[in-house]
């Protein structure tokens, strides 16, 4: 790809702005992406956050996306925008809004009503994306319509309607082009067939690309590498399918998502960590590829809702940048070996992948090890990508390589002994390399940057594993002065100045002539150290990313952000930010100025001096802060129930009467009337049913059949007498739907049963909605109903007896109508607490009805739901980041208890959590939603499915690991607090 003139590889991170609820920490992900060596960023756009009531299309508040282009730029971040329609993403319904799912038509198809159905969403975002373009001086320099519309395994394609449905794909292009998007169009193929490449036909894109998951999803058991997707044939498959364009690699596994049940994400950032980065993604470059997308480098949290039944409220996908922004994961660091190693490798971008060959003469004959020649073509240069012939090998495995150079075929290391591959790790070897004007014949140690300074002196930093022989050589004259301490070896051999070391934990040094200094490293050494780029003075430019722009090399910590060398300093003043987690030393391994003789460190000056290598240093203090969390088991909370429905008496005439005798939905009705919510406006949270019946005096029972997705759990009541819970079944099941017979129970003197003969009744169905499943094309899968599937009383007389329920209904306070236009349609559900808003900010809590109640030392009676809201102050000292996580202390160890939990944070949903199921006990809450400097609400619904009543076993607010941070403090988030609402 060519970006203003000048051939770019397209290394991007995946991050979508609505897992991020809080606009003001965006900036704080492009940089610590564009810290990577990464210049661009892929999103999401999610429909069904947007346009919740159709017709209505809001990209305001959190939703706006002017913010995240503007964060974007402001980092120096190109973007491919996806704004789909459908996205997937793990998202509810993949991204449609729940009213689509009356849609008669097949969604994705070619129906006039879905494809009108899409106009509103597509134009308005098409408009925002249009003027966010690179041509509008913008940041954005591909989009992606649609997502992976292609077949799906185990769909046969020809069942669809339209195979391909080439007709609503160019339908919704044009809806996209119309709104003024100009830059080329892509595609993320998720099956590798060419589906849409250049020249195939209506619908076909400008950049092709696949998608791919080759470690798959299996998260509990992370040291097993699956075989069966791991690629070996994709520069023939490019070939084939697009040969004019890069080899994009449009998603890539970057780690894999987690929901209720399962094992939890640190098992996913293990299965898809750096020795997978290590394996899999130079595996990637084998096939030459150019550009590349990892999904998710940032993965972010499911608040609100917005996931779908498979995921639970964490979307943090084990990715590089932890949920709560962190970025110490050890995969962080290799992508960032990798990706600056492409940033000043521009012959890669010109080679041409060859075929993986094993044990051939390029590796000495050893058939254990596999190598990819990609070969230059403008340039000399080659790479080797050099990998285990069985890729999941553990094994430590010798090698030699034999190598055609510019100085012949030459048989490497030509000094002592073989080169050494460790168990799941790969080597990128060069040869022809050019470092700045300077030939280098070969490098068998990886290339981490080189950079070259005004005066022409390169500084080159080279890894390795520890104890890893290694060996480079440069074509110089003899003469040639060579410094370096004893554990290096060095050797002139004809006009080659051949260079061997064993990779220790401590720095060597090599300097050649007074133009060239190679620092050797370990590689986790490698980690601490970091490629800034200086702003360009082209304006146009500016913080992106371009060949030309000059950088520093920064050794120092945890993370460094920006550097600038302002001219107003007199270019004396080297300017960075970052952060920092201990006492840090810093040095300044390369400037390109020569100038520059002071440091200021997030604004503060540090006083320099020289480290015993000559390199201008300085050491930077942290102080931990002191934190005071709230002791949530010592605050004072208001209750309120939050079941009242269960009340004698209690008023359902404005709920939705459930009397439709017909629905779209492709699930043929078993019941009188549908009863599926999204029939009635209800898609998100949580289901309130009430079943009328008038009592002929011989029910015994009632049978239901319901439908909530995987891990939803129901409470079921005759009057006010609970009569069974359901709490999901056993982690390992997950049912979305169940079905079951509940008897009514043997007559007590308090309660009216058996039914009285003309005495009137109702059942409450309390459950969950976990969110609409993701599609399948030619399924229609995102319509599976919510809710009732069917019903019928048990009855001595007429068993299953349907017709003489009326049913009514509730979900969230007014439906597609939604209330909280703030926080969005999904954010809240059925429960009365939510629909009265009680989970706002400033809460009528000294209305009747409320009283004193902790949820962790006195929770909830019995079977129903409770409300608890306390407020508590925040005071973080300034100058830190400070990452905190509402921790539930966990109850699943001590076998099943059954209840539920929701977390509102200033009235914003970030937590579900299912104390059977699990996996998530950690909820991390970003700045934003969290005031880090004021009073903040939370609230909490305790939903209990046990006659024994449930409590909290603890509640805790956490921090991680606290930051002395260069990060910009965030805005609060709007935070509308409680207003009256209506009563039902
Ligand atoms: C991809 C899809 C993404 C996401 C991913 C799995 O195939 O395009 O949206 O669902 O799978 O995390």
């Amino acid at each position: 790809m060519i970006i203003r003139g000048e051939r770019m590889y397209i290394f991007s991170g995946e991050f979508h702005p609505f897992r991020l609820p809080s606009p003001g920490l965006w900036l704080d992900i492009f940089q610590k992406i564009k810290s990577l060596g990464f210049n661009a960023v892929s999103f999401y756009t999610y429909w069904g956050l947007v346009e919740g009531e159709p017709g209505s299309v809001q990209f305001d508040g959190v939703f706006a996306l002017t913010g995240f282009f503007s964060a974007a730029a402001e980092a120096g971040i190109y973007l491919i925008a996806r704004p789909g329609p459908y996205i997937n993403a793990e998202v509810a319904s993949g991204g449609f809004p729940g009213w689509t799912l009356r849609i008669q038509s097949p969604l994705r198809g070619n129906g006039t009503d879905f494809l009108q159905s899409i106009n509103a969403y597509s134009t308005a975002v098409g408009k925002l994306i249009a003027d966010a373009q690179i041509t509008n001086g913008g940041p954005v320099v591909m989009v992606q319509v649609e997502n992976e519309y292609d077949t799906w395994p185990g769909v046969n394609n020809s069942d669809f309607p339209a195979p391909l449905n080439r007709q609503a794909m160019a339908y919704t292009q044009k809806l996209f082009r119309d709104a003024g998007i100009v830059v080329p169009f892509m595609h993320n193929d998720h099956l590798n067939q060419g589906n849409w490449a250049p020249g195939s036909g209506l619908g076909a894109v400008d950049l092709y690309g696949i998608d791919a998951y080759p470690l798959r999803y299996d998260c509990a058991h992370p040291d097993v590498w699956p075989t069966y997707r791991f690629p070996t044939d994709w520069q023939k498959t490019h070939e084939q399918w697009s040969p004019n364009t890069p080899f994009f690699v449009a998603e890539f596994q970057g780690g894999s998502a987690t929901g209720f049940g399962t094992s939890g994400q640190d098992g996913c950032a293990a299965l898809v960590n750096m020795e997978a980065v290590r394996v899999l993604w130079k595996n990637n470059y084998g096939f030459g590829m150019k550009m590349f997308n990892v999904y998710m480098t940032y993965g972010g949290t499911n608040w609100g809702n917005l996931g779908y039944m498979g995921g639970d409220t964490s979307y943090d996908y084990g990715a590089a940048i932890k949920e709560n922004r962190h970025v110490w994961r050890e995969k962080y660091s290799e992508e960032k070996l990798q990706a600056n190693f492409f940033k000043v490798s521009p012959a890669f971008l010109t080679a041409v992948a060859g075929n993986a060959a094993n044990g051939s003469t390029l590796v000495g004959g050893n058939k254990d090890i596999a190598i990819t020649p990609v070969l230059g073509t403008e340039d000399k240069t080659n790479f080797y990508i050099v990998r285990h012939a069985d890729f999941t090998s553990l094994n430590n495995t010798q090698y030699k390589l034999q190598l055609p150079t510019s100085k012949g075929n030459l048989t490497i290391p030509q000094l002592d002994g073989k080169l050494t591959l460790f168990g799941r790790d790969s080597k990128i070897h060069v040869t022809d390399y050019d470092v700045g004007g300077i030939h280098m014949i070969y490098s068998t140690a990886e290339i981490f940057t080189w950079q070259r300074d005004r005066a022409g002196k390169r500084t080159l930093v080279l890894y390795g594993g520890e104890g890893e022989p290694h060996e480079f050589a440069f074509d110089i004259p003899s003469n040639t002065s060579v410094q370096h301490r004893s554990t290096v070896k060095s050797q002139q051999l004809s006009s080659l100045l051949v260079v061997q070391w064993s990779v220790t934990r401590s720095r060597q040094i090599v300097k050649v002539g007074t133009d060239l200094e190679v620092l050797l490293l370990w590689r986790n050494e490698a980690y601490n150290y970091w490629v800034l780029e200086l702003p360009s003075s082209n304006p146009l430019i500016g913080n992106y990313s371009s060949p030309s722009k000059e950088s520093v090399i920064i050794k120092a910590g945890y993370l460094l952000r920006t550097a600038s060398i302002p001219k107003c300093s007199g270019g004396k003043v080297l300017k960075l930010t970052g952060d920092i987690n201990a006492t840090t030393d810093v040095e300044i391994i390369h400037e390109p100025t020569g100038n520059v003789t002071s440091l200021l460190f997030n604004n503060r000056p540090q006083p320099l001096t020289a480290s015993s290598d000559g390199y201008l240093s300085t050491t930077i203090h942290f102080d931990p802060p002191r934190l005071d969390p709230p002791d949530f088991r010592s605050l004072t909370w208001s209750f309120i129930n939050s079941l009242p429905e269960v009340n004698n008496g209690y008023d359902d005439s404005r709920w939705t009467a459930s009397d439709h005798p017909n629905t779209t939905n492709p699930e043929p009705l078993r019941t009188p009337t549908t009863l599926y919510a999204s029939d009635y406006g209800y898609h998100s949270g949580s289901l309130l049913y009430r079943g009328h019946f008038t009592s002929d005096g011989s029910e015994t029972g009632i049978f239901l059949n319901t439908s909530g997705g995987s891990g939803y759990g129901y409470s079921v009541f005759l009057n006010s007498t609970h009569l069974r819970s359901w709490d999901g079944g056993p982690p390992a099941q997950r049912n979305r739907s169940f079905a079951e017979t509940i008897p009514f129970p043997p007559p007590l003197s308090s309660r009216p049963i058996p039914l009285r003969a003309g005495e009137e009744y109702v059942v409450t169905v309390l459950m969950d909605h976990m969110g609409q499943d993701e599609e399948a094309p030619g399924t229609d899968a995102i319509k599976a109903p919510m809710g009732i599937l069917d019903f019928s009383l048990l009855s001595q007389n007429t068993s299953r007896n349907k017709t003489n329920m009326l049913w009514k209904m509730t979900g969230n306070l007014g439906g597609e109508q939604y209330v909280d236009k703030t926080r969005g349609p999904r954010n809240e559900g059925a429960l009365f607490a939510e629909r009265q808003g009680y989970h706002l900010p400033n809460p009528p809590t000294t209305n009747p009805g409320w009283s004193q109640r902790n949820p962790i030392g006195d929770g909830v009676d019995g079977v129903t739901v409770g409300l608890f809201t306390t407020t508590f102050e925040l005071n973080i000292p300034q100058g830190y980041d400070v990452p905190l996580s509402f921790v539930f202390h966990n109850n699943t160890a001590k076998g099943r208890e059954n209840s539920r939990a929701q977390l509102f944070v200033n009235g914003w949903q970030f937590g579900k959590y299912v104390a059977n199921l699990g996996p998530q006990t950690t909820f991390p809450v970003p700045e934003g939603i969290l005031n880090h400097n004021g009073v903040n609400t939370v609230a909490i619904t305790l939903w209990s499915f046990s006659e024994n009543g449930a409590k909290l076993p603890g509640l805790s607010l956490e921090a991680e690991m606290p930051l002395l941070s260069g990060y910009r403090k965030p805005d609060l988030v709007p935070m509308d607090g409680w207003i009256q609402r209506a009563a039902y």
